[in-house]
């Protein structure tokens, strides 16, 4: 679908690395050098008629990802540097104030290291406990494990929607919906969920969410993260500057302003935020109904052909995203990543930043090829070509 859209493709290239980000369409990289050709000015700041241009552009913006998410209002939507940016602020900035020693939060071993990592370092900074919620024989999340991982003392649970290796799509709105009723609150990582599904914020219940517009066919170093209203105004920023101060005064005494601009200090990635609008508004024309049911076709099919190679471990069979975990039997994935490069496919091997997932994954590397709406039936015919090939081994060795 779509793929006249993307100047990369004229080359010789099969992309199935969309999970580490995605291509970009040209009305994206359009719009990002018309910015810097054609009206540059920083945002909020000048009173000419380029920086009027920016305000608007950049506030409009911040409406459009609004109405992707469905949040309720756009002052919900804070511009960050990516997920890893939305998620640390969220983590240091809300809960590092919120909880308290003892308090504990959920996530599983499937989790990206951006949705670890910061929990960690925030059990050393405030003693919280870090606790893992069981994974099935799928490596999947159930109902029934949150239900037994809460706790008297859970505060908060932290998951991906999709995650970056098993591919899961996980039943956000239910865990959301018994998280609230024991007054547990909900932080959603979308980084693999909302460049490829319809995601409503409201309805799923997250209290948090954070997304990177690198993998949605926008620029890299931008990203949001999406916190309802309420939540938001208990939230400290963790950077302090131009921007986000209303006054300050020799004696230390400062009014600060409020959501969203108390997020965004200093100047922002104001070509990010314009191209991150692009892209959202090109994916919406796309529809994100038809971007999954594309993203699905190819999966199956993929499941199909790689069966007919004997030789093929996939691990996550069950998942329902354009994610596929393989191996190829007594192949290090690294080198099956670098055989396929040879034939200008690209996909990506090694542990993918899901790194405490090995022990229940049995395994520590996979090659992980992951789809996105411009991948064809006939690049995964090619992949499966190079698969098959007798001496594969051998051109390995
Ligand atoms: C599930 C998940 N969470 C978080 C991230 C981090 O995203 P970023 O590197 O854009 O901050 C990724 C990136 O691959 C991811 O797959």
């Amino acid at each position: 679908m779509n793929r006249e859209d993307f100047p990369i493709l004229k080359n010789e290239l099969i992309y199935f690395d969309n999970g580490a980000t995605s291509l970009k369409p040209q009305c994206m990289i359009d719009a990002v050098v018309d910015y810097y050709t054609n009206y540059t000015a920083n945002a909020h700041r000048g009173d000419y008629d380029n920086s009027l241009k920016v305000d608007a552009i950049y506030d409009y913006t911040r409406e459009i990802v609004k109405d992707f998410i469905h949040a309720e209002q756009k002052e919900e939507i804070i511009f960050t540097s990516g997920t890893t940016d939305s998620l640390n602020r969220v983590i240091f900035g809300y809960f590092g104030v919120y909880l308290k020693e003892g308090d504990e939060v959920l996530i599983t071993k499937s989790e990206h290291a951006s949705n670890v990592l910061p929990w960690f370092e925030l059990a050393d900074l405030k003693k919280i406990k870090v606790s893992y919620i069981e994974l099935d024989e799928n490596l999947h999340v159930t109902l029934e494990n949150v239900k037994a991982a809460i706790t008297p003392r859970t505060k908060v649970i932290s998951l991906a929607q999709v995650t970056n290796v098993i591919g899961d799509v996980r039943p956000i709105k239910q865990i959301s919906e018994l998280a609230h009723q024991h007054g547990i609150l909900i932080v959603v990582d979308g980084a693999q969920s909302v460049a490829h599904m319809k995601v409503d914020v409201r309805d799923m219940g997250a209290d948090f969410f954070a997304f990177s517009g690198h993998k949605m066919c926008g620029p890299t170093g931008i990203g949001i993260l999406y916190g309802r209203r309420e939540l938001l105004n208990n939230m400290r920023p963790l950077e302090f500057g131009g921007g986000m101060n209303a006054t300050f005064s020799p004696n230390g005494v400062r009014v600060y302003e409020e959501v969203p601009e108390l997020f965004e200090a200093g100047t922002q990635h104001i070509a990010g935020v314009i191209g991150l609008g692009r892209a959202i508004q090109y994916l919406s024309e796309i529809g994100m109904d038809l971007i999954h049911k594309h993203e699905l076709e190819l999966r199956k099919y993929a499941i199909r052909r790689l069966k007919e190679i004997p030789e093929i471990i996939i691990y996550n069979e069950k998942s329902e995203s354009g994610i596929l975990a393989i191996n190829y039997q007594d192949i290090f994935a690294q080198d099956l990543g670098i055989y396929l490069n040879n034939y200008h496919i690209c996909v990506r091997s090694g542990n993918h930043c899901a790194k405490i997932l090995r022990e229940d994954m049995g395994i520590k590397n996979t090659c992980r090829i992951s789809f996105y709406f411009y991948n064809t039936f006939e690049e995964i015919d090619h992949m499966i070509e190079a698969l098959k090939n007798p001496n594969i081994k051998n051109e390995i060795i």
